[in-house]
């Protein structure tokens, strides 16, 4: 396991990134397979330790997960679920990626019964998952909580209800939606999250024959079917992974080509924001231009559901606010502990105050190279964003946060004519 990286200061990051596929639409689109007797082929797979975690735990419940086509940045890959034999997501798995719950309503759909790990808090924030439990209830599941596991049956099947989420949220929409695929009957998810994560999932299940609309909007039915076909399907881009790349290009002054995607149309709010403090974007072929030629301005952010600011770009936003004449806000909706970036930016000499929610951001002059600790995935890009506009060197610890969801960041670097140095 490769521990440390470090980042020397003063690199201008500027080429072309080709986007990745979705690390949040792989989750959920691998985790599908699982509601067929009949194979799944996923293209634009993102090489990701996330990745190779629901890889493990759908062999471990009897499914085979094989690379058929092996590309630089991405994986087609070949899943086999006709012998689907446990149906147990174990403690370890979970606790090592929370998104292993996204089994829990295909198996209880093909199988009327599971037993998930309950993920415990995070880093981030608490993660409560009740209303994915409250979702299965809805469709008729009688739910145990025994021991720190989840013991979900549906001795009869599933049926279709109406459940309207109190809150958003993305997981619970997914795994709630995989369910209903095969519940006998109509289902009507009121308040659904409308990430394009969901409506890709929606759409690789509609192309193996289920019935679902209203994806992408508030309000998701889904027309139960009695099984779904074999199909071929292209992982959506990563519309975080290119948020990410743009603030690189913003934060060293700049440019980058996003290539995989209309990224303004996958991240309005963002990239909106992104104009607004300076940044030029244009559209290229298969993609999106970000170019930073002049002096940025400060801004205010709060983090919503889409389509409003992605919480997963918040401390990527941070580390570039660091950077921007003036005071910049930054309100944190979605994770009640999402600014443990904020410590270890301050060592590099950030100036910045947190009160509850609400982090500002006063910008300085310049970041200074330091020794920093990845405290969470998104948090780790920030500190690499931080280090590449620092003077000096940066060494970042516990870098395994960035392998869990950033696709060859050293390559993808490289790429833009910056080099960082990865230390065992
Ligand atoms: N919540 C509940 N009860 C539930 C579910 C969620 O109270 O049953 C609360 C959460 O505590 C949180 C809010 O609802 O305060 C939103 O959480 P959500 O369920 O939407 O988050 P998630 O589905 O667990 C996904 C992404 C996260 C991303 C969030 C918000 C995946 C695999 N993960 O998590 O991505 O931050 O949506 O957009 O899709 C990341 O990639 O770095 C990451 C953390």
């Amino acid at each position: 396991m490769i521990a440390k990286i470090k980042v020397p200061g003063g690199q201008k990051v500027c080429g072309v990134v080709p986007v990745s596929g979705a690390k949040n639409a792989a989750l959920p689109l691998l985790a599908s397979s699982i509601l067929s007797n009949n194979g799944l082929r996923l293209n634009n797979v993102p090489k990701l330790l996330d990745v190779d975690t629901m890889f493990s735990l759908l062999e471990s419940l009897g499914a085979t997960c094989q690379v058929v086509k092996n590309s630089v940045y991405n994986d087609s890959v070949e899943l086999k679920t006709d012998s689907i034999h446990n149906f147990t997501a174990p403690y370890d798995m979970v606790k090592k990626m929370r998104a292993s719950i996204l089994v829990l309503g295909p198996l209880l759909a093909r199988c009327g019964r599971c037993k998930v790990s309950l993920p415990g808090g995070c880093a981030i924030g608490v993660r409560p998952i009740d209303l994915h439990l409250k979702g299965m209830e809805a469709l008729g599941a009688a739910i145990d909580l025994k021991n720190g596991y989840v013991h979900a049956t549906a001795k009869n099947g599933l049926r279709g209800a109406d459940f309207e989420f109190p809150i958003v949220t993305v997981t619970g929409t997914e795994n709630i939606m995989m369910a209903a695929v095969l519940a006998e009957g109509t289902t009507v998810l009121k308040n659904a999250a409308k990430e394009p994560e969901i409506v890709d999932l929606a759409n690789c299940l509609n192309k193996r024959g289920a019935k679902i609309s209203g994806h992408g909007t508030d309000t998701i039915v889904i027309n139960g079917v009695s099984g779904l076909r074999e199909a071929e399907y292209d992982v959506l881009p990563d519309r975080i992974e290119a948020g990410t790349y743009a603030i690189a290009a913003g934060i060293t002054g700049g440019s980058v080509d996003l290539i995989g995607g209309n990224f303004e149309e996958l991240l309005p709010s963002f990239m909106d924001k992104m104009k607004q403090m300076g940044l030029e974007l244009s559209a290229i072929e298969n993609g999106t231009r970000v170019k930073c030629s002049g002096k940025l301005s400060s801004a205010s952010v709060n983090t919503e559901p889409h389509p409003g600011f992605p919480t997963d770009l918040q401390a990527q936003t941070m580390a570039l606010m660091c950077l921007v004449e003036g005071e910049s806000n930054i309100f944190e909706s979605i994770w009640e502990n999402r600014f443990m970036h904020v410590a270890e930016l301050m060592r590099m000499g950030a100036d910045i105050t947190v009160s509850g929610a609400h982090a500002s951001v006063r910008g300085v002059k310049q970041l200074r190279g330091a020794p920093v600790m990845a405290t969470d995935l998104r948090a780790s890009f920030s500190l690499v964003l931080a280090a590449l506009a620092a003077k000096g060197d940066t060494i970042i610890d516990r870098v395994y946060h960035l392998d869990r969801g950033y696709c060859c960041v050293k390559e993808k670097l490289a790429g833009c004519g910056v080099t960082v140095e990865r230390i065992n």
